[in-house]
C-alpha cells in the first residue's frame, strides 16, 4: 500500500474528498495531512476522519529537515498539494523527485503564478471574458504552477456566470477528477 501526504492551507474540501476516496481503495491511503496554518479547517476534517495531522512553521519547511523527518516517519510515497499556498522548497523537491503534485483551479499555463489562487483565479478568468476554464493537475517544480501537466479538464464559462458559479463548476471537477488522477500517478510510479 502506498502512503499519501496532503499539504493544505485552507478549508480542505479536496483533502477530505481524497481521504474518503482512498478509504474505499486499497491501493493507497492518506497517512498524513500537513498544514502551515494551525487554524486551517483542513485539520478539523482530517481529525474527524482519523488521519494524523502535523502543523509546521517556515523554518521546519524551508531550512531544516523537520518536515522531511515527518514524511519519512510515515513512509510517504506521494505528496499532494491541495490548496497549499507556500512555495515548495528544493530541500523537499530534491528528496521527492517527481513525487509532488498540485491541483490548480484553471487551465494552466493561463492564470497561474504567485497570488493566483482561489477567487483571484476565477475573478481573472471572468474579467477576461474567457469562454472556458477548468482544472490542472501538475507536477510541482521550484516555480509556482509551472511543472509538467498531468491532467486537465475544461468547463464552459457562461456569459452570466458570477464568481461563485464558476467556483462551483471548478469544485465539481476537482471532486470528480483529483482522486482518480492521484491513483493513476501512484500506479504509474510502480
Ligand atoms: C482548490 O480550488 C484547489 O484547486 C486550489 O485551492 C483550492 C483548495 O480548496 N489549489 P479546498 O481547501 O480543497 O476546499
Amino acid at each position: 500500500m502506498k502512503h499519501i501526504a496532503i499539504f493544505a492551507s485552507g478549508s480542505g474540501s479536496n483533502a477530505e474528498n481524497i481521504i474518503n476516496f482512498f478509504k474505499c481503495d486499497s491501493s493507497a491511503k492518506v497517512s498524513l495531512v500537513l498544514s502551515n496554518k494551525a487554524d486551517a479547517y483542513v485539520l478539523n476534517r482530517a481529525n474527524k476522519l482519523s488521519v494524523k495531522t502535523w502543523v509546521f512553521n517556515r523554518k521546519e519547511f524551508t531550512s531544516s529537515d523537520g518536515v522531511l523527518k515527518v514524511l519519512a516517519k510515515h513512509n510517504i510515497d506521494l505528496i499532494v498539494l491541495a490548496g497549499f499556498l507556500w512555495k515548495v522548497p528544493s530541500i523537499l523537491l530534491n528528496k521527492y523527485i517527481g513525487k509532488v503534485i498540485n491541483i490548480h483551479p484553471a487551465l494552466l499555463p493561463k492564470y497561474g503564478g504567485k497570488g493566483m489562487y482561489g477567487m483571484f483565479v476565477h475573478n481573472a478568468v471572468l474579467m477576461n471574458k474567457e469562454k472556458e476554464s477548468g482544472i490542472t493537475i501538475h507536477y510541482v517544480n521550484q516555480n509556482y504552477d509551472e511543472g509538467d501537466i498531468i491532467f486537465q479538464v475544461k468547463c464552459q464559462v457562461g456569459d452570466d456566470d458570477n464568481v461563485n458559479d464558476l467556483a462551483n463548476k471548478i469544485h465539481y471537477l476537482e471532486m470528480e477528477h483529483f482522486p482518480p488522477v492521484i491513483k493513476r500517478v501512484l500506479l504509474r510510479d510502480e
